[in-house]
């Protein structure tokens, strides 16, 4: 009999009501994991705990609050009695538009929810983590933190933050055998990608998938499950080795333009020919 990867182990997943969060939810749960959903949506996170069985709870968590961040990482502890996987994903697109008509309201909630979030969670899971001596903390950033020009300035400021503060902490709980990576989306196929929030619909995930299939040189737009398989992963034994990372996963966005692509106006006026050695 096989035993699955994550048999016996437990999970919290921040923002798993919807988008990258469910579908890792999903994941764990296929792979034999005890998942904890905190998200601010009870009714769409308890509505994905019911549909994916007993070893799948949810409590209401607004990431913005430190003792609620808190009280989600014990309750899973106090319910399972272990802690392997934390992951803080819980997320929105924050600030939108020019700089200087970005208000200090919308600076604050956008860096409360997507930099302050990760920053309560981290801090609380390594609390105990460190104490266990094992455990395995993933934040989501985004391929946005990496490059400007992807996302809004506040939210590519916010998730480049995230990653450096993974990256600080990741050394900091080396010793405590205690492993901590960012996870840096590309285009992914959920309501916050579409901008449609919680009116989303398949038709709109669908539409958004026709529109952004070609921006991502492996010409389709990301899935849920494509962030989940690198959480479990970043989560597994098998990346019992790896701190401090922040892995892409776009379909190759941020790696560059093909050559042939980037070469194709100028070849025009000069055809392609093969340089040798003895041509210098
Ligand atoms: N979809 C993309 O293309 C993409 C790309 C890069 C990074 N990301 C990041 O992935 C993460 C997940 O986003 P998604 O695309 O799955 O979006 P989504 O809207 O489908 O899911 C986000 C979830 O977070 C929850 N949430 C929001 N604010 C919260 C708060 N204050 N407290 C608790 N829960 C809260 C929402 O209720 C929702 O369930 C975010 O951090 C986002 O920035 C997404």
């Amino acid at each position: 009999m096989s035993t699955k990867r994550f048999e016996g182990k437990v999970a919290v997943v921040t923002g798993g009501a919807s988008g990258i969060g469910h579908g890792t939810v999903r994941r764990f749960v296929e792979e034999g994991a005890h998942v904890l959903i905190g998200d601010q949506n009870i009714d769409a996170a308890n509505a994905v705990a019911n549909s994916l069985g007993d070893t799948v709870f949810a409590k209401k968590v607004d990431v913005r609050i430190e003792s609620e961040v808190s009280s989600l990482i014990e309750s899973a502890v106090e319910k399972w009695g272990r802690l392997d996987c934390v992951f803080n994903n819980a997320g929105f697109g924050g600030a939108l538009g020019p700089i200087d008509q970005t208000t200090e309201d919308d600076f604050n909630v956008t860096m409360d929810v997507l930099f302050k979030g990760v920053f309560f969670g981290s801090k609380h899971a390594a609390r105990i983590m460190k104490l266990q001596g094992f455990g395995s903390i993933v934040n989501t950033g985004s391929v946005a933190g990496i490059r400007a020009g992807i996302g809004p300035h506040i939210y590519g400021a916010a998730k480049a933050a995230v990653i450096f503060l993974t990256q600080s902490i990741a050394l900091e709980l080396a010793e405590t055998k205690v492993r901590a990576n960012a996870v840096c989306p590309g285009y992914i196929a959920t309501a916050l990608a579409t901008g449609r929030g919680e009116s989303n619909t398949d038709r709109h995930l669908m539409k958004f998938r026709e529109v952004c299939k070609d921006m991502q040189p492996l010409g389709r737009t990301g899935e849920p499950e494509d962030i989940g398989n690198a959480v479990l992963w970043l989560s597994s034994d098998e990346a019992s080795f790896v701190t401090g990372q922040a892995i892409v996963i776009d379909g190759g966005l941020i790696t560059g333009t093909a050559w042939r692509d980037q070469s194709a106006a100028f070849t025009e006026a000069n055809p392609i020919r093969v340089y040798r050695p003895d041509d210098v």
